[in-house]
This record gives C-alpha cells, sequence and structure tokens, in this order.
C-alpha cells in the first residue's frame, strides 16, 4: 500500500522552495501527495516566523492537525521551517503527539528521519544550521506543466537588521554555484519553464568563489541566463539597497529577458530608524538608487517592504516614511507593523510604540499606497503590453498573465496556449489587477 503525505506551507517563496524539494524528496522515495491532510499518513507544517502572527498561525494549524490524528495514532506528524529551526527540541517537549522537527537545512535528511520514527519509534530534532546547503538540481519532469517558477541560488542571510529573525532560522548565506544554477535553469526551460525568479533571502550579494579564481557576481549570474535559449523572462528576489551595484542597475539596461520590477525594501524612510534596523543606507541613498534605476529603465516597476512602529520611532520619522512614499511612488508596497523577535536587537530596545498607534499608522500609510497603485495602474489604461499567459482566470471565458512588471492582467483571446507571450491591450485599471483584450482579436 503507497503512503500518502500531506504538507501545509506557510510564510515566503524559500518555503514554497523548500516544500517544494520536500515533496520531490517524497515522492522519490515512494509517497504520493494527499487531496487533503485527513487521507494522509504523513502531516508536515512547513513554518515561517517572520512576525507574531504568522508563529500564531502555525501553531493553530499544529493543534488542527493534532486533533485530526487523534483518531489514527500511526499517522507520522513532523514540524519544519524556521519555528522549527528556531524552538528545536522544546517542540518536541511542548507537543507530545510531535514526531519530527526538522530544521532548515536539513530538509535532505526527510527520508531517514522518517525511517527511525517508523522503525524505532524515536522522535527527532534535526536543526543544524552550519550545514552546508545541497544541490538545487531537480528531477528531469519535476516542471512539467508549469510556465514560472522559482530558483534557489543563495540561502540564509548576513545582514541581521535588528527586527529580523530571518539570519537566526536561515543561517549564513550561502551561494550556489553557477554551473548547478544554470544546468537548472536550463533543466526548467527544456520542460517549458518561460519565466525564472531567482531567490535568496538577500539576492543581490550573490556572489560565488571557487578554487581561489574571481568571485562571479550576481549581475554576471544574471548575464549568463540572459543568453539561454527558450527562456523568456529573468526576476530575482530579495533585493538589499546597500547590494545594489551599478553593473546591477545597467543590468536592467542592457539584458533584454530581465523583467522591468525589483522588489526593494525600504522598511522606513528616517535616518534613525534605518540606523537603528541596521539597513547600511540612508533615505537619500535610496531615492538616488531608484533615480538610477529609472533612468536606465524608465518603465521599471518598484515594489517595496516598509515596517511601521519599529521601537522610537515618532510621528516625524512616520512622516518621513511618507514622504518618501510620495515621492518614490511604489508601484506596491506590503506593510507590516513591527513585531518583537526573540532573540533580535530590536527586541531588547527600550521605546516600544504602542498597538493603537502602530493600526493608525498601517492604516495612513496602506490608504495613502492604494491611491498611488490606483493611480499607477490607471495610467496604462489604452497601452499594449507584453503578457506571459498563465493560465485560465477565475472568471470563465478570461485568461490571466502577468505583465513584464509583475501585475496581473485578466483579458479576452480566442486561440492562446499557457506559456505563450501576447501583446495586450489595457482596457481598464484596478487596484489589484488590469483588464484587457488580446490585440489580435481586438476589431
Ligand atoms: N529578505 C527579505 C525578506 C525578509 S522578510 C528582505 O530583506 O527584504 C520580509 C519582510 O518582513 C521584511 O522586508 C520586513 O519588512 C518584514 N519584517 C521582517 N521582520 C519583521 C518584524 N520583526 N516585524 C515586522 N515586519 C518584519
Ligand atoms: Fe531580514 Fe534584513 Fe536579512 Fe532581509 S536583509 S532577511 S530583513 S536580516
Ligand atoms: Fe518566514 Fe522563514 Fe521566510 S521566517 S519569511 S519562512 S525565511
Amino acid at each position: 500500500m503507497p503512503k500518502y503525505f500531506h504538507i501545509s506551507t506557510m510564510g515566503c517563496q524559500m518555503n514554497e522552495s523548500s516544500s517544494d524539494s520536500m515533496i520531490t524528496h517524497l515522492k522519490e522515495a515512494g509517497y504520493r501527495q494527499a487531496t487533503g491532510p485527513e487521507n494522509a499518513d504523513l502531516m508536515l507544517i512547513n513554518t515561517c516566523t517572520v512576525r507574531a502572527k504568522a508563529q500564531q498561525k502555525a501553531y493553530s494549524l499544529l493543534g488542527r492537525m493534532i486533533k485530526l490524528t487523534k483518531k489514527r495514532p500511526d499517522v507520522i506528524l513532523g514540524f519544519m521551517g524556521c519555528i522549527a529551526q528556531q524552538e528545536g527540541a522544546g517542540l518536541l517537549k511542548k507537543f507530545s503527539r510531535l514526531d519530527f522537527v526538522l530544521g532548515t537545512r536539513e530538509g535532505e535528511r526527510i527520508i531517514e528521519i522518517l525511517e527511525r520514527v517508523e522503525n524505532g519509534k524515536e522522535r527527532i530534532v534535526a536543526t543544524d544550521l552550519s550545514i552546508k546547503p545541497v544541490s538545487i538540481l531537480s528531477p528531469r519532469d519535476h516542471f512539467k506543466g508549469r510556465v514560472k517558477d522559482f530558483l534557489s541560488i543563495m540561502e540564509g542571510c548576513d545582514n541581521f537588521c535588528s527586527y529580523c529573525i530571518v539570519p537566526h532560522v536561515r543561517g549564513r548565506e550561502v551561494s550556489h554555484p553557477p554551473r548547478e544554477i544554470l544546468k537548472q535553469a536550463r533543466n526548467m526551460v527544456f520542460q517549458g519553464i518561460k519565466d525564472i525568479t531567482l531567490l535568496g533571502q538577500n539576492v543581490n550579494s550573490y556572489s560565488f568563489t571557487e578554487n581561489g579564481d574571481q568571485p562571479v557576481q550576481f549581475f554576471e549570474l544574471l548575464k549568463m541566463l540572459n543568453s539561454l535559449d527558450g527562456l523568456k523572462r529573468i526576476r530575482f528576489t530579495t533585493s538589499h539597497p546597500k547590494d545594489l551595484s551599478v553593473e546591477l542597475i545597467n543590468c536592467f539596461g542592457s539584458l533584454d529577458k530581465l523583467c522591468a520590477h525589483i522588489h526593494l525594501p525600504f522598511q522606513s524612510g528616517s535616518n534613525s530608524i534605518l540606523k537603528a534596523m541596521n539597513r547600511k543606507y540612508t533615505r537619500n541613498k535610496y531615492i538616488k538608487l531608484i533615480e538610477n534605476l529609472r533612468e536606465v529603465r524608465p518603465d521599471i516597476s518598484i515594489t517595496s517592504d516598509v515596517i511601521v512602529g519599529f521601537p522610537g520611532e515618532t510621528q516625524k520619522d512616520f512622516d518621513l516614511t511618507l514622504d518618501l512614499m510620495d515621492k518614490i511612488e511604489f508601484d506596491n508596497l506590503f506593510s507590516f507593523k513591527y513585531s518583537d523577535r526573540r532573540g533580535t536587537i530590536a527586541a531588547d530596545m527600550s521605546d516600544k510604540v504602542g498597538e493603537a498607534v502602530m493600526t493608525d499608522r498601517l492604516n495612513i500609510l496602506q490608504n495613502r499606497q492604494r491611491e498611488i497603485t490606483f493611480k499607477k495602474n490607471k495610467v496604462l489604461e489604452g497601452r499594449i503590453v507584453e503578457v506571459l499567459v498563465e493560465g485560465k482566470s477565475k472568471k470563465g471565458g478570461q485568461f490571466t498573465g502577468r505583465t513584464k512588471t509583475n501585475k496581473v492582467v485578466n483579458f479576452t483571446c480566442n486561440k492562446i496556449e499557457v506559456g505563450d507571450l501576447i501583446q495586450v491591450e489595457i482596457k481598464q485599471a484596478f487596484f489589484n489587477s488590469l483588464r484587457g483584450v488580446a490585440t489580435s482579436d481586438d476589431s
């Protein structure tokens, strides 16, 4: 009888990517994917702890999974990802039903761990963070049926922004070898992938050195990928402003496959808060970078992350954040209330901002951004944009895809295949998407 697994994935693309390789390992070992957790012999939860809310969500899901296993004591239950990495053995103590805890660098051990759990009825903790990341290569038919996907080019983060748990749970930065990345990219293209997003917590600090050779930098890797036949679009996320080199900015002007979009978190518009956050750039430096990007690629779309209510943030600091938003006019912004994370420097700072003030600031900021996003989308009405067709949209008869600037377009078209690149005229802009008609249908 085949065994069935179910995996719930929370958090960022890093976790999506690690769940994906987990699925590969399990399938290779003969497991099949269950339709839901209630049909699974193995239940996995891949967790995030970037903010308190994410952590609570993971624990409440664990609670529900434990309930599901009440009448099925043979089901194996595993907790993996960033909470698993941080809490380790403590989780086994806290939750007697958990069979294993698997950290962020030990995913390769899943089959060995499962065998030990099944045979010896052992409970296992695997949270070594010093392990070198293993090969990123996926099996031959892994990408079949998809038109876009992620490619992890580096692991970990060395930046230690004072509020952030990521370096503590993902370990030090390690870049994968360019030849492995190129091999994986070729494999992806061969199976039909047209759009690759290079992935890393701090992707533009990518640097690979071998045998004392000159290091291969991120912009050089982009150039190599740009010459790959069959690949149509290259994206990358997430970049840190301090590592946005002139060479990388110039790539937006010279590499035809590099999409006109960058996600460049600014976090705050106030220099004193940026300093306390350990971000290593100033407000003016950030503004200058955006100007340089727009010089090289005037149509580039800029998205960003921002935190409100970092310890010590005054009304004046917050006003500077709003002012930066007005100056730059981001295409989209992901905004968060500051959340204390145990073990980070900011968690021990005094002068915490109250919840009510954070809520107010977040509302003001999000309303302002909604207006800006809508205004920027509105500019596209009447324009013709290139769209990569990703599938049928939920509404009948319509297709969905993305522009090079990463905006979602729902459109009608007569003859089209998923994976095609087509020209679409934008008829109407909304807050979160655009509606259009393929130019070949527009009579
Ligand atoms: N490596 C990426 C993503 C980090 S997590 C980067 O450097 O941008 C994604 C976002 O979560 C961050 O950009 C930040 O805005 C937010 N974030 C991280 N820690 C946080 C915390 N303790 N409280 C609130 N937001 C946080
Ligand atoms: Fe966290 Fe900063 Fe690293 Fe991003 S760059 S993951 S915010 S420490
Ligand atoms: Fe969350 Fe870990 Fe990603 S904390 S945001 S899943 S790196």
